[in-house]
């Protein structure tokens, strides 16, 4: 059975406009399976959105391939939903407008829409904000609508880029819980880029530690922390083991890329 998703000895090189080109990904090989929840993990500039924009079809490998059940991904995928570190809503659209886009740009009927778009914001706890607009809303209420809107349009895969990065650390739990019980639920692919160790232990069953720049794979960790999960696993001797052994693979790769760059 072919993985879901996989990255074959992907490089991707920037051009520069001037000075040298950018090797941002450097033959990285890494298989994804059905119904995993995967954290990229990694120093920022080490490659990871660029890596998951190759997922989506934003971009194409300079050499190697990505496929998606085993077919080269070579344009936009939209099989592979995308939720963005900034929140991305349409300000003029209201909640329900906003989940309910791309069913609409399906052809969807608007009273499957309407009942689309109410469960999923029902799901993220947005019930009676439905004719709010984004600028209405707290940020992590708005990074809720695009979770509910990325749900809705039911991808095989949900590709997440830092999704609470900018959140306070308390909603950060929160939506840290919410997408859990979300993945408990209904078990979708999830590749989640983070560069937080505690984010990505708590939220996947596998980390895929990055190299800094270009970005290999330094490792690839089970993470086999009880689940169901609640934040309160950080309290665990486990935890504790598996963080100081992700904290010694990338504290190395922080300081080997901060001497090459002084
Ligand atoms: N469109 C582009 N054109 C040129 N260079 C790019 C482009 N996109 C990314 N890069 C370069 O590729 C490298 C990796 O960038 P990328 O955005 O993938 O890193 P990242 O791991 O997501 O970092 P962060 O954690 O800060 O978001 C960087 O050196 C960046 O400057
Ligand atoms: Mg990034």
């Amino acid at each position: 059975m072919h993985p879901i998703l996989s990255a074959e000895h992907v490089t991707k090189v920037f051009a520069a406009g001037r000075g040298d080109p950018v090797v941002a990904v450097d033959d990285l090989s890494v298989d994804i399976n059905e119904g995993e929840f995967v954290c990229l993990l990694g120093a920022s500039g080490c490659g990871k959105s660029t890596m998951l924009n190759m997922f989506a079809g934003f971009t194409q490998p300079t050499n190697g391939t990505v496929c998606l059940r085993g077919t080269p991904i070579t344009s936009i995928e939209p099989r592979c939903g995308m939720v963005f570190q900034s929140y991305a809503l349409f300000p003029w659209k209201t909640v329900r407008g906003n989940v309910e886009f791309g069913l609409k740009v399906r052809r969807v009927s608007k009273d499957v829409r309407r009942e689309r778009a109410q469960q999923f914001i029902d799901m993220v706890k947005l019930t009676g904000f439905e004719d709010h607009y984004p600028t209405e809303l707290s940020g992590g209420m708005q990074q809720r609508v695009t979770l509910a809107r990325l749900l809705a349009n039911d991808p095989e895969v949900l590709l997440m880029d830092e999704p609470f990065a900018a959140l306070d650390a308390m909603t950060r739990q929160v939506m840290q819980e919410e997408l859990l019980r979300i993945h408990d639920a209904n078990r979708k692919t999830t590749v989640f880029i983070t560069h937080s160790i505690d984010e990505a232990l708590i939220l996947s069953n596998r980390i895929v530690v990055m190299s800094a720049r270009p970005g290999r794979v330094k490792a690839i960790l089970p993470n086999d922390l009880p689940s169901p999960r609640h934040v309160d696993v950080q309290l665990s001797p486990e935890y504790a083991d598996l963080k100081r052994q992700i904290w010694q693979l990338v504290e190395s790769e922080v300081r080997h890329h901060d001497e090459t760059n002084n």
